[in-house]
């Protein structure tokens, strides 16, 4: 049965954790969709994991057509979340038809970096029926603001910000907001004061659902991986399917992520 955002509803009223992992293509979208990943995350980590680059910043929207393309065609009802890339929603002509684009190419939700500046952009999008997935905390698009990649939200002002943004941006119409690299106690007080699924990564186990960036989690990376990753190639039997049955079993079950993976 295919996944929509009412299932993610569902299972996170029902208390059951769902997961979400990376994909750039059709094969790998098939085989992490037949194992039960309930949602396909079409990021554009994939600047960094497929095309080398040391951000996400390069990534173009004719990239991020092409890669959900080829993700819709493997997926087996998974729900599928695209990235908007880097300037290709400053504006509100680009915002609509970048988001266009990537709902014609299979998107199902589109997700976008940001707080306060953009929350304007949710209601616009819901309103053309376009669901939205806001990506707050460490957003790699800025990595040349922050200086580097970094944990988000340490002092109390920048805490407070992440708390109103969340609260806004669920005000403003997001259907899912996402957190990256924020301190594990923050991540509980935004989940006391938003509704809608969250999904973390780097956040601690309080999100309704983990997502990881598949290369990460099979292992498959020649740099050494951030805390928060675990290779689940080592947990399964060896396949990586057994890999990514591993990983929502240990999300599932609340094995995954655990205290070696948050931060403080
Ligand atoms: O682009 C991506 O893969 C992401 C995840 C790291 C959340 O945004």
């Amino acid at each position: 049965m295919a996944i929509t955002l009412s299932t993610l509803t569902e299972l996170k009223q029902r208390g059951e954790k769902f997961t979400c992992l990376t994909a750039y293509d059709s094969t790998f979208a098939h085989l992490a969709s037949s194992a039960g990943v309930e949602t396909l995350l079409v990021g554009d980590s994939l600047g960094n994991v497929l095309q080398g680059h040391d951000s996400t910043v390069p990534v173009s929207l004719e990239d991020m057509i092409y890669h959900t393309q080829c993700v819709k065609r493997g997926n087996q009802g998974a729900l599928i979340i695209a990235d908007l890339p880097f300037m290709t929603y400053a504006t509100a002509e680009q915002l609509y038809s970048s988001s266009a684009a990537l709902m014609r190419a299979g998107a199902q939700v589109v997700k976008l970096e940001g707080g306060g500046w953009l929350l304007d952009s949710v209601p616009r999008l819901a309103g053309c029926g376009v669901p939205v997935c806001i990506h707050l905390g460490l957003t790699p698009q800025s990595v040349n603001k922050f200086g580097g990649f970094k944990v988000q939200g340490r002092d109390p002002a920048a805490r407070r910000a992440l708390v109103q943004d969340a609260v806004a941006a669920e005000k403003a119409g997001a259907a899912l907001l996402l957190f990256e690299c924020i301190p594990a106690d923050l991540m509980e007080e935004i989940m006391d004061r938003v509704s809608v699924p969250v999904i973390g990564i780097g956040a601690g186990p309080a999100p309704d659902a983990q997502v990881l960036v598949m290369h990460d989690m099979l292992g498959a990376t020649p740099r050494k991986p951030p805390r928060f990753v675990k290779n689940f190639l080592a947990e399964g039997d060896g396949s990586i399917t057994g890999a990514f049955g591993a990983y929502i079993d240990a999300v599932k079950k609340g094995r995954f992520p655990g205290p070696e993976h948050g931060f403080d």
